[in-house]
């Protein structure tokens, strides 16, 4: 099965994420899709705790599904930018400063929207 995450990611386990491991890319996805949304929520509430839960959750989610386009320097180029914004963004929660955590948030939306660019770009050229 293609879209079947690889089982063995230790990583994985910090989220005690068995669903994570049984998860297709679009499931993987969609879980972001509901983090990025709860970052949101925990923005306008002050959450830093939150904040900082979801982001680390993204950046485990994302290296779970770096293998997907592996062979593609983009892909793995954008994966690398995700997590580095998702790292910025629980680093800001950390210092409790809304401000950067805004930024950090921006910055992880920015690199959904950059890897899905390259994404849609890679399969309208097969
Ligand atoms: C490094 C690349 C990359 C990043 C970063 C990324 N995605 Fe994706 N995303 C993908 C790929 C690959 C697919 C699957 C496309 C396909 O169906 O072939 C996808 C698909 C999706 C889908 C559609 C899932 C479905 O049901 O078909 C959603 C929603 C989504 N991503 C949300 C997000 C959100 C939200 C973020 C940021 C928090 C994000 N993605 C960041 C690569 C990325």
């Amino acid at each position: 099965m293609m879209n079947r995450i690889c089982l063995g990611l230790a990583s994985l386990w910090t989220f005690s994420s068995v669903a994570l491991a049984n998860s297709t890319v679009q499931d993987l996805m969609r879980q972001k899709l509901e983090s990025a949304h709860a970052i949101l929520d925990a923005l306008a509430l002050e959450d830093f705790t939150k904040i900082e839960y979801h982001a680390k959750l993204l950046k485990e989610i994302s290296h779970a599904t770096t293998w997907y386009k592996a062979d593609s320097d983009d892909f793995r180029h954008h994966a690398k930018s995700f997590q580095n914004s998702a790292d910025y963004l629980a680093e800001q929660a950390k210092l409790r400063s809304l401000e950067g955590a805004s930024l950090g948030y921006i910055r992880v939306q920015l690199d959904c929207i950059e890897c899905h660019k390259v994404v849609r770009a890679a399969k309208k050229a097969k």
